[in-house]
């Protein structure tokens, strides 16, 4: 038997490569490429976010002026893939056809076989534009509905919940898209980026690495949190009911959706923001009401567990807030998590190094093998 190697079970604490795309401090702080979220998230576009993960620093006024050009040319899809999304089953989980019509988009892709970073950077800036265009024109088609083309004057932010919704957002709710984009852009190497990776290291092609992301992004341990999270707060009829639900929960050992993390020892720094993002619509009643019932489940919870709300949780209030049905709230996370992906995609690349670990073998040696006839 070869000597024992370490095993640590979920990769806890083990770090798997290098990377200065984003530093998820324990002490609850969250940098892109060396910038504190807190000093972006309100004074930068989510274009430039995505633009300083994919070249690792900020674009100068016209470097920014051009990507976004980019990314306007490129919010389209090859018509067999519209007739694609429009055929998908009704009853399908979005998601599902959001991985599906990445994978399909590589069929297309203009770059065709060619493997260089040119290629690849064109890739990771056609692939940002195209994932929140699919999930656009899935909810549309789902409601019978054709697309609106983006426009020119739009932000890209906004041209996506524009397209998304049908109708021009308004002043709070652009603000509010290219916050929750630019929260969600990037995060270490969590489950789903460090999915993209693996397939990244095996040189396979961008497409082949998102759709890996996506699957991975769908668990609800991951990014399909946010939905369970509005299936709780539709399940607790009144605020009142809270802990009795929470104590039922947790008598039962299940996970409170929306808690918890496995790097942050202390606040997510990015919940605060979520629910400043909520605290702006509270002139709903809607939201208002689920605003109150998250904030007692969140003392509740720590009361019992001393742990915090994750990133899904308010983020999940806010999508409810914008219109966004829950079962889509996974693809929004996906629109934004893209641009994280992408960069990821490219530093794998530039790592040029297999992700293969090893396992700690605990099965039998030796048995002696019994042909089927005589078994
Ligand atoms: C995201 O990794 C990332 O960066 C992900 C993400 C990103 O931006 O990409 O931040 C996005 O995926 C956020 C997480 C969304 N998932 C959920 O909200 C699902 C609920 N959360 C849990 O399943 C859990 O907290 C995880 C999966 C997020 C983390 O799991 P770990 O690190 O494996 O922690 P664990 O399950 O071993 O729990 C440690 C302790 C346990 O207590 P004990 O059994 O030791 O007494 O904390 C408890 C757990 O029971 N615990 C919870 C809990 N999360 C942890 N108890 C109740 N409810 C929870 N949600």
């Amino acid at each position: 038997m070869s000597q024992e190697k370490v095993t640590v079970r979920g990769l806890r604490d083990v770090a798997a490569a290098d990377s200065k795309l984003s530093f998820v401090d324990p002490k609850g702080l969250l940098y892109y490429l060396g910038y504190n979220i807190d000093n972006l998230v309100e004074n930068v576009i989510y274009a430039e976010v995505a633009y300083l993960l994919v070249h690792q620093r900020l674009p100068k006024k016209q470097e920014l002026e051009d990507f976004r050009s980019q990314l306007f040319l490129e919010m389209n899809l090859p018509e067999p893939i519209i007739e694609s999304i429009k055929n998908s089953p009704k009853n399908a989980h979005p998601m599902s056809i959001l991985r599906t019509e990445v994978s399909h988009l590589a069929e297309f892709d203009p770059d065709g076989n060619e493997f260089s970073p040119d290629a690849n950077l064109r890739r990771a800036t056609r692939l940002i534009a195209k994932v929140p265009t699919i999930v656009a024109t899935l909810y549309r088609s789902r409601l019978n509905r054709s697309t609106p083309e983006p426009k020119k004057e739009f932000d890209f932010a906004k041209n996506f919940l524009y397209m998304f919704k049908g109708e021009e957002p308004d002043d709070n709710e652009t603000r509010v898209i290219h916050r929750f984009m630019i929260l969600h852009a990037d995060h270490g190497f969590n489950a789903s980026t460090f999915a993209a990776r693996v397939t990244a290291s095996t040189n396979s092609d961008i497409y082949s690495a998102v759709t890996s992301a996506i699957g991975t992004l769908k668990g609800p341990l991951h990014g399909g949190a946010s939905e369970k999270v509005m299936d709780m707060l539709d399940d607790i009829n009144l605020e009142e009911e809270v802990e009795e639900y929470i104590d039922g929960l947790l008598e039962q050992n299940k996970k409170i959706m929306g808690f918890g993390h496995r790097m942050y020892k202390a606040q997510d720094p990015r919940t605060k923001h979520l629910r400043g993002i909520v605290e702006d619509f509270c002139h709903q009643d809607r939201t208002s009401d689920l605003y109150n019932k998250c904030i007692s489940i969140e003392n509740i919870v720590y009361e019992r567990k001393k742990i915090y709300p994750n990133v899904d949780f308010y983020a999940a209030v806010a999508m409810d807030a914008l219109g966004v049905p829950k079962d889509f709230f996974p693809l929004f996370f996906a629109s934004s998590r893209i641009s994280g992906w992408v960069a990821h995609i490219l530093e794998q690349y530039d790592d040029a190094v297999l992700l293969r670990p090893a396992s700690n073998y605990i099965g039998e040696l030796g048995r002696v093998f019994v042909p089927i006839n005589q078994r």
